[in-house]
């Protein structure tokens, strides 16, 4: 391993998670915290390790929070300290309104918001002991501009906006947090052989085309390393899908 910062990112080990994580390691040291698929998050691991970086993994529910301490105890033991925290995993049940039921609501309020509330918190408690900390939050567009059907992941999205705002607040000016907020991005359920809706979707971007994997880990690197002016914000990525 070694001797640098490190990095947390939750579900880190597919999709925009993955991308984030090889991203970071040009940098940081990861900790790649998945859920269940063991195979994907060697497979990440394995990745950044054979490119030169340090990457290791935990299997943890990120909405409990027993488990959310032992991540944070793990990563403090085994890197001395944490430097950047990605809360990444998200999770959208599209249903309409008399679909919802209290368990929907609660399973994407929970993937979505409350692990982002208590990660930070948790987290966000060693960095202020060790005086300096990043925190990215990944949102959503459909947290600024409703999806017809997802309520529960409308308000989460537009919660982890609102509470980007509140740990830039109370962390001040000791960590920056700040968001992401993707429109479509190219992950594998959103590839045209995978997506029905792929080509409607196409002709309300502007930019005409969805995000790539490696768009949205650029801007969390960013936000991570240059902007060290910015904190409480949301950056917007989606090709102008919500200009209009
Ligand atoms: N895809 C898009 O177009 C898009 C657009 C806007 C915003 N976003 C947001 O971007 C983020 C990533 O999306 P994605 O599509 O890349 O996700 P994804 O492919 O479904 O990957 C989810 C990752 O999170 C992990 N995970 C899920 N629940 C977890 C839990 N309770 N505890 C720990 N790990 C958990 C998964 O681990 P396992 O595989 O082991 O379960 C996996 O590593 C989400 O917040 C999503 O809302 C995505």
């Amino acid at each position: 391993m070694n001797k640098r910062g490190a990095a947390v990112i939750t579900g880190g080990s597919k999709g925009i998670g993955r991308e984030i994580s090889i991203k970071l390691a040009s940098k940081y040291n990861i900790l790649i915290v998945y859920k269940s698929d063991h195979v994907s998050a060697q497979e990440t691991v394995d990745y950044v390790t054979s490119n030169g970086g340090y990457a290791t993994s935990i299997s943890a529910d990120m909405t409990n929070i027993i488990e959310i301490e032992t991540v944070t105890k793990m990563a403090v033991s085994q890197f001395g300290e944490i430097d950047v925290l990605v809360n990444n995993i998200g999770k959208n049940i599209p249903c309409s309104l008399n679909d919802i039921t209290p368990d929907i609501w609660n399973q994407v309020i929970d993937c979505n918001l409350k692990s982002m509330f208590f990660s930070t918190k948790i987290i966000g408690k060693e960095m202020m002991k060790n005086r300096e900390g990043v925190v990215i939050n990944i949102s959503s567009t459909a947290g600024i501009q409703p999806l017809p059907e997802s309520p529960p992941y409308i308000a989460a999205k537009a919660g982890v906006i609102a509470l980007t705002k509140y740990f830039a607040q109370v962390y001040a000016p000791i960590i920056r947090v700040n968001a992401i907020a993707p429109g479509y991005v190219l992950t594998e359920n959103h590839k045209p052989e995978n997506y029905s809706k792929y080509e409607n979707v196409i002709k309300r971007i502007p930019i005409n085309r969805m995000a790539n994997l490696s768009e949205i880990a650029d801007a969390v690197f960013f936000l991570t390393e240059n902007a060290k002016y910015i904190t409480g914000q949301t950056l917007v990525l989606d090709g102008g899908l919500c200009i209009n």
